[in-house]
């Protein structure tokens, strides 16, 4: 058997890399370095963990190189396949994974000590063991199925396998509402009280197995309750918050078999998934409890009736000649059409004729924290010319152009109005430009569901087409002038 430091040694150093990966992680130039970092600290605790278990006879090879080669497999094949644009769906699931295997580790924890009668008797270990199993438990189940919600949420639905494809080769597809009125509030609040109940039950008769599996079916109920009535403007706050909920299971899943790296790695995700969480609430100008227990309804996609005649790209081009200033503000379009070269390309063709370009990045626009700044440092756009929203807000005053390209919701001025979805949420002040030009392929919604009057005021030039393909005929509209 070899010494239980050699274990903890490997563990300290997993740590210390996710320590140096997560303060790498704070600055677009050195974040790579510090994905990388944090991903040899999971691998090295994994091997760790796996290479302990063996030695102690927990478990066999097969079960190490099984678990290992489907782990590989689906996790190779979820990160080739996913576009860019379904990642913040995949990191909702990766959350809900991590609240389940926390949960499922918990629960096969307590079911051995049943089983082999190993339960401490009434006195401080016994609260202490179970309380953290009950904790793992309510926390890990109800990630799991709030991410599944979440997850559902951002693809805007999920496709039911095998009904009965249609004409157009989709099968049957279900959406689920933004729905919360207000007594589900009180239904909520009960089945959490229900939830520390139950674990107060476990403790008093840790033998009965039916407080624990109400403890599961209570925290899963309470997952779906809880993101069921959010929506709109509010998902990024839900998805952070489900990020950091699944660091706090693993956490409490540590104590609850004594793995320190468990215990450091679920502390920093939920550490840094809940300041996160308070980020995107102070930039979404929300409180937490009024995301959590509010609904703003709505979500839903509205088609409005009102016609805007487009422009084409010699117009712009044309706009766009003898121009000072120039702010490019990029939303979700732009990741779908994945134009972020084309755009490169239009600022180098400005900034050739002395035009000072800026970009204004919204800390919600496309679907995942940092969506843009990822997608414009692909297309080496200088990080310096990245502007956050308070700062280029100052400056659209004066800015000659303001070119949107895939955003709309976080340009949206009925934001300002503090009613609907988007209520309250600062925005940027695209409206303030002298021009406004738009890039997107209708007068069609955004995530939240909501109406864009700057659309359809005189300022604004609509340059209606797919991301990619109208900045390349700007491109090319300019290159000919
Ligand atoms: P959105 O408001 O979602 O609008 C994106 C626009 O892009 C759509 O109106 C769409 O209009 C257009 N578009 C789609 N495909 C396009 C294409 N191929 N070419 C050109 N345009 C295309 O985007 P936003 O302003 O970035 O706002 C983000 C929204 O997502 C916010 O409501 C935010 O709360 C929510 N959200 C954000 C996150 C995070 S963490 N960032 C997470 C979840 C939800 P057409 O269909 O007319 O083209």
């Amino acid at each position: 058997m070899v010494d239980a430091v050699v274990w903890d040694i490997g563990y300290l150093v997993s740590a210390a890399l996710f320590i140096m990966g997560i303060k790498k992680l704070s600055s677009p130039r050195t974040a790579p370095d510090g994905n990388r970092l944090g991903a040899y600290g999971m691998f090295l605790a994994v091997l760790v963990t796996l290479a302990k278990m063996y030695s102690e006879g927990f478990i066999g090879l097969e079960l190490i190189v099984g678990g290992l080669a489907i782990g590989t497999v689906v996790g190779v094949w979820l990160a080739i396949r996913v576009e860019m644009t379904g990642m913040p769906e995949l990191v909702a699931m990766f959350n809900g994974f991590g609240g389940a295997a926390s949960a499922l580790v918990g629960l096969s924890e307590v079911l051995g000590r049943l089983q082999t009668g190993n339960v401490p008797p009434p006195g401080v270990e016994l609260y202490a063991i179970w309380v953290a199993i009950g904790l793992s438990g309510l926390v890990g189940w109800l990630t799991l199925t709030g991410s599944m919600m979440a997850m559902g949420k951002l693809m805007g639905g999920f496709y039911i396998p095998l009904t009965k494809k249609d004409d157009r080769g989709r099968r049957k597809w279900v959406s689920f509402p933004t729905w919360g009125p207000p007594w589900l509030n009180i239904v909520k609040v009960g089945l959490l009280i229900a939830s520390v109940v139950l674990i107060v039950l476990t403790i008093q008769e840790p033998n009965n197995t039916d407080y624990i599996y109400g403890l599961v079916g209570a925290s899963c109920l309470l997952g779906i309750l809880f993101v069921l009535p959010i929506g709109g403007a509010d998902m990024p706050v839900v998805v952070s918050l489900l990020n950091s909920l699944s660091g706090i299971a693993a956490a409490f899943t540590g104590f609850v078999i004594g793995n320190n790296v468990l215990i450091i790695a679920g502390s920093m995700v939920g550490a840094a998934g809940l300041i996160l969480t308070f980020i995107m609430c102070k930039a979404m100008n929300r409180t937490l409890p009024a995301v959590l227990f509010k609904s703003f309804g709505g979500g839903g996609r509205e088609t409005v009736t009102r016609t805007k005649v487009g422009s084409d790209p010699e117009e712009v081009a044309m706009v766009c000649d003898g121009i000072a200033t120039c702010v490019i503000i990029p939303g979700y379009g732009m990741a779908v059409s994945q134009a972020q070269h084309t755009v490169k390309e239009f600022a180098d063709l400005l900034e050739a004729q002395g035009v000072d370009v800026k970009y204004g990045i919204h800390p919600v626009a496309g679907r995942m924290p940092g969506h843009m700044n990822v997608l414009l440092a692909e297309a080496n756009v200088p990080y310096e010319q990245l502007i956050e929203m308070d700062d280029i807000n100052s400056e659209l005053p004066e800015c000659d152009v303001a070119l949107v390209i895939g955003a709309n919701d976080t340009i949206n001025p009925v934001a300002r109005s503090g009613e609907g979805p988007l209520g309250g949420m600062p925005i940027i002040d695209a409206d303030k430009a002298r021009v406004v030009v738009i890039i997107k392929r209708s007068l069609n919604v955004g995530y939240a569901g909501v109406d864009n009057d700057l659309f359809f005021e005189d300022k604004t030039m609509m340059l209606f087409g797919d991301g990619k393909k109208m900045m390349n005929e700007l491109n090319s509209a300019i290159k000919d002038l």
